[in-house]
């Protein structure tokens, strides 16, 4: 959460700078703020809400300068205003910070006591006073930022601007994501590659504990313990158009309506349509390490989550192996068994959830192999993986993950299919059947997209005043249905839950009367009979039921208000279609209301803290 940029070059910074910061917008949107160099020392322009007010404050109070970082806020130590955004200064320095400095009250009384005026709530501000401090003691602006750092305990991604070395930005970083961007001439860095896609698409990804000087002329890496680090640049190929709208009223919407081409993206090459299997040599996991596998847990949080269960689903059924799903955040701290034998799979879009993160290193350190299932390419947690399988799905904008959370059914799923080949629990025939309807998804989500969109908008004019809804689905449609109502809360603000169908009757049905809308997820599999029980119960209640069906069951759609249909697909396929209507449902409303759909309030695309 919270965004940084940095630019130095011999182009004006603060367009730079806000171009950046509007792509990293979804990180962090409650305040934003820029410090440029100017002729005559460093200029700060803060202001609070969205980065909008900072471009005025900007049209109001240009600053001219080719150096400059720049800062977009999710208030974690002090409420939302203008004195707790960043930049924040001390003396001749300026910082900006992504993450959490955990002794800030330790080092702030420290500070205080030693005369320094601490003006804001923030844990940042701590970091430039210490920096200040370490300047006034006379040691030159990397040694200054390397011993204050050595103070810190947390997370932090920083970057930091002085008037005693005006052509140069330093960065560092722990825990928080930084890249590094360079071209002829100019030197960036961002928390996430789209800020930079429009200017470089050559990145250098920094680890924990590194910390780098940029010039005009590039960069020099090294640790914090002043060792050199030789790293080359890499490609990226994702363009600065994917990180468009193109023509879409929202990133939401455009990212439901690029789903069926970021899962050809991410299954091309993998599917061994001959074999009737997958091919992974990338992963870099042997048949041995498959047959070896004792047992799979899949750590993930929020959306990735919901992937995560039908993964579990998958792997049992398929590979008849033993699978967990956790909550990244609740196995931390806890004294789960895991060791050498099982396999953990951390699935995580942004790759840089701490939670994720943190729990994938736990299990790492405990004798776990850890696979990772990440969107961004050099992300944390496919950098401390043992392996790793990226999605294609590119870059995901919209606060609401729609596009990854396909992406990452299919990797689960080809895991899956992959892992049963190699331990003999999967026939070439069932197989073939699974690959070839695979190949067939994204044709069959494209075919009934427009319609879908069109339908559901219509429905939700019906529905939309709602102030509760349940999504009901068994065995793949649960995963779904949890989904489904995440999508909801988070861009609607309606209050929705997601509940396996058979679990109803232990109490949610008391929620139900003719204002409570329920969505049933009833594809035609083996539990499509139970699930028609369950919509009749809640019929009864005088509920109104929005069935999710295949296409043509005229049956199921008989007993429902209203319906979307799917394409007929192997069952094990279902969750591929049948969230879909659910994305759209939930965009639906929330465009109806007009809430901000890229950008719900109080969250952010990449939650870096505990
Ligand atoms: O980047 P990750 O997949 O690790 O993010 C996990 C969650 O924060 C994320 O899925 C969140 O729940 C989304 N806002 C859901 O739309």
């Amino acid at each position: 959460m919270c965004g940084i940029v940095g630019y130095v070059g011999n182009e004006e910074a603060a367009p730079i700078l806000l171009d950046g910061l509007r792509r990293l917008e979804y990180r962090g949107y409650d305040s934003a703020g820029v410090a440029i160099q100017e002729a005559s020392g460093i200029e700060v322009v803060r202001a609070v809400g969205k980065l909008r007010n900072l471009e005025k404050a900007l049209f109001d109070r240009p600053l001219q300068g080719s150096v400059g970082i720049g800062h977009t806020r999710w208030a974690t130590h002090g409420r939302p205003s203008e004195v707790n955004a960043h930049p924040h200064v001390a003396g001749p320095i300026a910082v900006v910070h992504n993450g959490i400095i955990e002794n800030h009250l330790r080092l702030r009384a420290e500070l205080e006591k030693g005369g320094f005026t601490i003006t804001s709530d923030t844990d940042t501000e701590i970091v430039s006073h210490l920096i200040h401090r370490e300047t006034r003691a006379g040691h030159d602006m990397l040694t200054s930022i390397r011993r204050a750092l050595a103070q810190v305990e947390g997370a932090y991604a920083i970057a930091v601007v002085s008037e005693a070395e005006p052509r140069r930005i330093v960065v560092a970083k722990s825990s928080s994501p930084l890249v590094l961007g360079v071209s002829r001439n100019a030197t960036y860095c961002a928390s996430d590659i789209p800020a930079l896609l429009p200017y470089t698409n050559e990145m250098v990804f920094m680890e924990d504990g590194e910390i780098a000087v940029l010039d005009p002329d590039g960069f020099s890496l090294s640790t914090l313990a002043g060792e050199p680090v030789n790293r080359r640049s890499r490609k990226i190929s994702w363009s600065p158009v994917m990180a468009e709208k193109a023509g879409y009223k929202h990133f939401m919407l455009k990212e439901i309506f690029e789903q069926p081409r970021a899962l050809e993206d991410t299954m091309r090459g993998r599917l061994d349509r001959e074999r009737a299997d997958v091919e992974t040599a990338e992963i870099g996991l042997s048949d041995e390490d498959a047959k070896a596998i004792r047992r799979v847990i899949l750590l993930a949080c929020g959306t990735s989550h919901h992937a995560t269960i039908a993964g579990r689903y998958w792997i049992e059924e398929l590979a008849k192996l033993p699978a967990i799903t956790e909550l990244a955040s609740e196995f931390r701290g806890r004294d789960a068994v895991i060791g050498e034998g099982d396999l953990v799979i951390a699935v995580s879009q942004s790759g840089e959830t701490i939670d994720t993160l943190m729990a994938a290193k736990e299990a790492k350190a405990r004798g776990a192999k850890v696979l990772a299932i990440a969107n961004v390419n050099g992300s944390a947690i496919p950098r401390m993986a043992d392996a790793s399988f990226y999605t294609h799905a590119g870059p995901e904008i919209g606060v609401a993950s729609t596009k990854c959370f396909m992406t990452q059914l299919a990797n689960l799923l080809m895991f899956s299919i992959w892992l049963s080949r190699r331990r003999g629990t999967l026939s070439e025939g069932e197989a073939r059947e699974i690959v070839e309807g695979l190949v067939r998804i994204p044709h069959q989500i494209e075919e009934r997209l427009e319609a879908m969109h069109e339908k559901i908008s219509d429905m939700v004019r019906e529905f939309s005043n709602a102030r509760d809804v349940l999504f009901l689905g068994r065995g793949l449609s649960f995963p779904m249905a949890l989904e489904g109502a995440l999508k909801l809360k988070e861009i609607s603000y309606v209050h929705a839950e997601g509940y396996a169908a058979g679990e109803m009757k232990h109490g949610p049905i008391a929620l139900l009367d003719a204002e409570v809308p329920v969505i049933v997820l009833a594809p035609q599999d083996r539990h499509h009979e139970r699930v028609c029980s369950n919509l009749q119960e809640a019929r009864a209640r005088e509920a109104k039921i929005i069935g999710v069906t295949t296409a043509g069951d005229a049956q199921t759609q008989s007993l429902c208000d209203a319906f979307v249909e799917v394409a007929p697909v192997h069952e094990v396929l279902s969750p591929f279609l049948t969230v879909v209507p659910l994305q759209l449902y939930a965009y639906c409303v929330a465009d109806h209301k007009g809430t901000d759909v890229d950008q719900p309030r109080n969250l952010a695309k990449t939650v870096t803290v505990e």
